[in-house]
């Protein structure tokens, strides 16, 4: 059962818990692996374009295209300008590149101001960038090479044979083979949570290309090659966890590895980006318009690796760079270097969901700062919390309550109802000119006071908050509860991510039943969380290591059992 994620209050009347199903979300039926010399339905490569309006230095046959684009724009500014208004031409006008693809296409005169501004932006430019405008991916199926079921794994362990239907172990129903050659990728089946073997990008144009899945993933976690020592992020053997870069033993003998070694090496960071870019453009193929991209990476690169999601993205849809600590020591030059960084963007920031996660006060940490005082229960009666106190919270006495003095009581404007004195200890009190009190006068304020909650400052009164009426602060982009070490996560991945980071950015920004990718499976972190928290989800890696410990792992994870709210629903 996926976990609540939210508490319930300490005394609060338990509410009746809503039933929650995943949405009726189902995959086309893929073929099985023997299936493959009769699979016929094969695809064209599919060629994915750029925007080039963000190279205004591309050149190529010694003409400046750039230019020669921003002088026709011009021109269509001049000539929408003199169309009556709305300034559309009777039909689009379109620019061509040398090549004769249509480059840009304009409506009037509003589109072509629009075009024009792009190119002025400045823009992040590397080698063999200006030259690919466009690039193939090869369409291909997804063979289903193994079938995992739990719940078969379960049934057949409490009885071997259930009644009237059997189980076999690691396998749920299954379509005949002419079924399979004939109707793969039409028949719609149940959905199933995926770990794909396979190059990121090749896999994710198949999502999009043969199972129809773009805008259909509501969070795309990225943990990509740091783009830096780029050996030691890849583990060749799944039972030796320290691997170096640049040693031989170490190097992988994995075919794919290699291909993937080249593809995002050959160049250093040059051809890293190009294959950061081309994989980003197809996550955001996927993306449902009110999903949202996290891409981790670390300190050296992070500055590049922004500027090319701002390109693939738009710098409009950037909502944060999250620091998270990654340990605790770490060598550095002048100062330790202890922290990653989360890289988020949106599909469309004003569409984009997003739900705010808390963490617990503590007296005297930021979001508490002013909750070093403790209030006798029931009585106005306050003092200093000692600095044993504020440092440990257990060691306040039983009858005290953590709280903060000073808050206030009044706000802006007057009010007709509130902007009248209140009597407290037999004295009159005014909010103050052109101020009213935030409680009501009538019930409010006489309901604080038989609370303890309001006390006099002499000429005004101030309130008493109690740190358990708020008990959560806000998180915000600095996360610093995240080290992995002995007391975290178990690593069983040179590279691994803490369960921590990845369970934030799935909780701020997908639901029950929602669709997690991760093109870089790693150990599977995302896939471990995304099961734990009820969300469905896809990962992909080229190497069959990694994948290999994520298998493992996802299948012997034991997941807390939480009990319900209210207990009348199973
Ligand atoms: C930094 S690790 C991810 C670690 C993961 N976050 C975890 O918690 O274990 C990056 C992973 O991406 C994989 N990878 C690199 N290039 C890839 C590609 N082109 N397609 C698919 N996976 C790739 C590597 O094999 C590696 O396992």
């Amino acid at each position: 059962m996926p976990r609540a994620t939210g508490t319930k209050p300490a005394k609060a009347k338990a509410k009746p818990a809503k039933p929650y199903k995943h949405p009726e979300a189902d995959s086309p039926m893929r073929p099985e692996v023997g299936t493959q010399p009769q699979f016929k339905k094969k695809l064209p490569p599919k060629t994915y374009k750029y925007d080039s309006s963000l190279s205004p230095v591309m050149e190529w046959d010694g003409q400046n295209f750039t230019r020669a684009k921003g002088e026709w724009l011009l021109t269509k500014i001049r000539e929408g300008a003199a169309l009556p208004a709305p300034h559309v031409f009777p039909q689009a006008q379109e620019f061509k590149s040398a090549d004769g693809r249509v480059d840009c296409s304009v409506a009037g005169l509003q589109d072509a101001v629009q075009q024009l501004a792009k190119i002025e932006k400045p823009f992040l430019n590397w080698a063999g960038k200006a030259e690919r405008l466009s690039f193939d991916v090869p369409s291909l199926p997804l063979f289903i090479h193994e079938r995992l079921s739990t719940k078969a794994i379960l049934e057949t362990l409490k009885g071997h044979k259930k009644q009237g239907e059997l189980f076999a172990l690691f396998a749920d129903p299954q379509h005949s083979i002419a079924d399979q050659v004939l109707r793969a990728y039409e028949h719609r089946d149940k959905w199933v949570n995926r770990m794909i073997l396979g190059d990121s990008l090749v896999v994710m144009n198949s999502l999009l290309q043969y199972e129809g899945m773009g805008g259909q993933v509501q969070m795309i976690y990225i943990d990509p090659p740091y783009g830096v020592k780029f050996g030691s992020n890849f583990q060749p053997f799944v039972r030796k966890r320290d691997v170096s870069h640049n040693d031989d033993g170490d190097m992988t003998r994995e075919p794919e590895m290699v291909q993937a070694y080249r593809d995002t090496w050959e160049l250093g960071l040059h051809s890293y980006l190009t294959y950061l870019r081309d994989r980003l453009l197809l996550c955001r193929e996927l993306l449902s318009l009110s999903g949202s991209i996290f891409v981790q990476i670390s300190d050296e690169n992070v500055h590049s690796v922004r500027t090319v999601m701002e390109e693939v993205f738009a710098k409009d849809n950037f909502i944060s760079t999250i620091v998270f600590q990654k340990t605790s020591s770490e060598e550095g030059d002048g100062v330790a270097n202890t922290a990653d960084y989360l890289l988020w963007f949106s599909r469309d920031r004003e569409r984009f969901r997003n739900f705010a996660l808390y963490r617990g006060k503590k007296p005297g940490e930021p979001g508490a700062k002013q909750y070093v005082y403790a209030r006798r229960e029931n009585t106005s009666e306050t003092r200093r919390l000692t600095p044993e106190e504020v440092a440990k919270s257990e060691t306040i006495p039983a009858g005290w309550v953590v709280c903060r003095r000073g808050y206030p009581l009044t706000s802006q404007d007057y009010s007709p109802t509130r902007t009248v004195d209140f009597v407290f200890d037999g004295k009159p009190y005014s909010p103050g000119k052109n101020r009213h009190w935030s409680v009501s006068p009538d019930k409010g304020l006489p309901s604080l006071v038989a609370k303890g909650r309001i006390y006099s400052t002499g000429k005004s009164l101030s309130g008493i908050m109690d740190l358990r009426d708020m008990p959560g602060t806000e998180i915000d982009n600095v996360w610093t509860d995240t080290g992995t070490g002995s007391f975290t996560d178990e690593q069983i991945y040179v590279v691994q991510t803490a369960e921590k980071v990845v369970e934030r950015c799935i909780l701020m920004t997908t639901e029950p039943g929602d669709l997690v990718l991760d093109p870089t499976c790693g150990s599977g972190t995302t896939a471990f969380v995304a099961e734990q928290l009820g969300r469905r989800w896809i990962t992909v890696d080229t190497s069959r290591v990694p994948l290999a410990l994520a298998r493992q792992r996802v299948l012997s994870g034991t997941f807390p059992y939480y009990k319900l709210v209210s207990s009348c629903i199973s």
